[in-house]
């Protein structure tokens, strides 16, 4: 593992997420302008929270910022309450002071999806990049909708889910057979591009992606491996998302919290 990738254990999800958050607001505060790449599922919920409080407190403000979800859900329209869209308007935009038109989360329901792929990548670039990006990681190592064997140059393009993705995504369905097939993503290549990234895993059922993508060789079993060949990445873990580590990657952890 390359040893640019800084890594730091919380006691619990709790105090992840508040580490996540601060980050994240002095970002926000030493650049207001700041373009955020944003993350969706179970993992983030508590660092949207964390950010609607301190915007609620007065301490951050989201009016000059810009953000780029990483991901959605082919079929899924910004009213399904499993897109997306959805989850990041009622988890966070709802409440918070962005403007609506600085939003931007793939469009899963365009009758020219490769099209509007292409036009998400231009539109990341028309901004100047992605300056911090968040990320969570799929139990089988994948980073937003990047599957094991996806390229590691990929742009944003439509990709088919595992049975695994299917199957770990179902709990915020009423079955198994609503889970769309498809998604589109921002590909490994677009994500790496992002000026500084904050992966954050918590649980046990994350343990085995964790020490996968931290300990050996970078391969495309493994997305998130990728991400320990660059500068500028921090993995954010709760003692659970950590208990596979190995005691030389633990005793080179840089902060306990
Ligand atoms: C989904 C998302 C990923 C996310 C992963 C883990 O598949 N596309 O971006 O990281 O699930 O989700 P959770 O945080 O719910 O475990």
């Amino acid at each position: 593992m390359s040893h640019s990738v800084e890594i730091r254990i919380a006691s619990d999800a709790d105090t992840a997420s508040k580490n996540v958050a601060e980050e994240f607001a002095k970002a926000l505060q030493l650049k207001p302008s700041i373009v955020l790449g944003l993350a969706t599922g179970g993992t983030p919920v508590g660092v949207y929270q964390q950010l609607v409080s301190l915007y609620q407190a007065g301490k951050i403000s989201f009016q000059q910022c810009t953000t780029f979800n990483l991901d959605e859900y082919v079929g899924l329209g910004p009213d399904h309450p499993q897109s997306y869209r959805y989850f990041m308007q009622t988890n966070l935009f709802d409440h918070i002071d962005i403007a609506a038109g600085q939003t931007f989360v793939p469009d899963g329901v365009s009758n020219s999806i490769q099209d509007s792929c292409a036009d998400y990548e231009e539109k990341i670039q028309s901004f100047g990049g992605i300056d911090l990006q968040l990320l969570g990681i799929g139990e089988n190592g994948h980073i937003a909708f990047n599957e094991p064997g996806s390229d590691s140059n990929g742009r944003t393009n439509v990709v088919d889910l595992t049975e695994n993705t299917i199957s770990a995504n179902s709990r915020f369905f009423e079955s198994i057979e609503e889970v769309p097939r498809q998604a589109v993503t921002m590909g490994i290549g677009t994500i790496l591009e992002s000026k500084r990234i904050i992966l954050m895993a918590t649980g046990r059922n994350k343990a085995e992606a964790i020490a996968r993508a931290l300990e050996g060789e970078p391969g495309d079993d493994s997305p998130a491996s990728f991400l320990t060949t660059r500068e500028n990445i921090t993995f954010v873990l709760d003692q659970d998302a950590a208990s596979r580590l190995s005691g030389p990657t633990i005793r080179r952890t840089k902060e306990i919290l």
